[in-house]
């Protein structure tokens, strides 16, 4: 299969998907959208609710607030992947749980086994969780992480840096610096890109770079 045909699997999967417990009270499942030869993913946290609506990630107001943030970038939405690390809302915009988290597992990492991105940028904690146990995001943002070839960039979720207007300065800041962080990437090579590991086996140990 293609990459474009193991996303659209993945999509419709999803689509229809009774995994957890999340599918009871979702309207419309989030696979995420962007294209499949995208250098860069970004990964949020789960749909809220006029993404649970629209079935499209990031379309309320942290969507909005992470528009302004990528064309801080210099980026547009056309030319990056976009999804969640669960794909159907959390009732009451709740913390997905573990369980939810682990069911939804599988969908990603198809997504990004396809894409192959030089870069992910994860929002929030949730998505950085699923690269880096237990992290701390407030010593972790901004600072890229190697990880078998690929850059993972933690950023604050921007509906929480929305609020917050010192976290808004510093997610801002963060933002401005993806462009450098970019030219970087492109510097790994093509062969270092491993595939993301098989489901049970071991995570190598991310290692932060000091260069940043
Ligand atoms: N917050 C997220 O983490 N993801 C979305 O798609 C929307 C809001
Ligand atoms: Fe399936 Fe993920 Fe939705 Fe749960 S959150 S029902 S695992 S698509």
């Amino acid at each position: 299969m293609t990459p474009e045909e193991i996303l659209a699997a993945v999509a419709e999967e999803v689509k229809n998907c009774t995994k957890c417990p999340l599918h009871l009270a979702r309207r419309k499942a989030v696979p995420g959208e962007g294209p499949a030869n995208a250098k860069i993913m970004f990964i949020g946290e789960a749909p809220g609710f006029h993404e649970n609506v629209q079935g499209r990630p990031f379309v309320g107001a942290a969507g909005e607030f992470l528009d302004e943030l990528l064309a801080k970038a210099g980026l547009k939405r056309s030319e990056i992947f976009i999804t969640n690390v669960v794909k159907c809302r959390p009732p009451g915009n709740r913390d997905p749980e573990p369980q939810e988290l682990a069911a939804c597992e599988p969908y990603l990492d198809r997504q990004i086994r396809a894409i192959r991105p030089k870069i992910i940028v994860t929002l929030g904690r949730f998505s950085l969780a699923k690269f880096v146990p237990n992290p701390k995001i407030s010593q972790m943002h901004g600072k890229p992480i190697r990880l078998r070839g690929q850059l993972i960039v933690p950023m604050y979720h921007p509906a929480a840096a929305l609020h917050q207007p010192s976290l808004r300065k510093i997610v801002e800041a963060d933002f401005a610096r993806l462009p450098e962080i970019i030219a970087q990437a492109e510097t790994i090579e093509e062969t270092e890109l491993a595939p993301e590991p098989q489901e049970g086996s071991s995570k190598p140990k991310p290692k932060q770079l000091s260069l940043f």
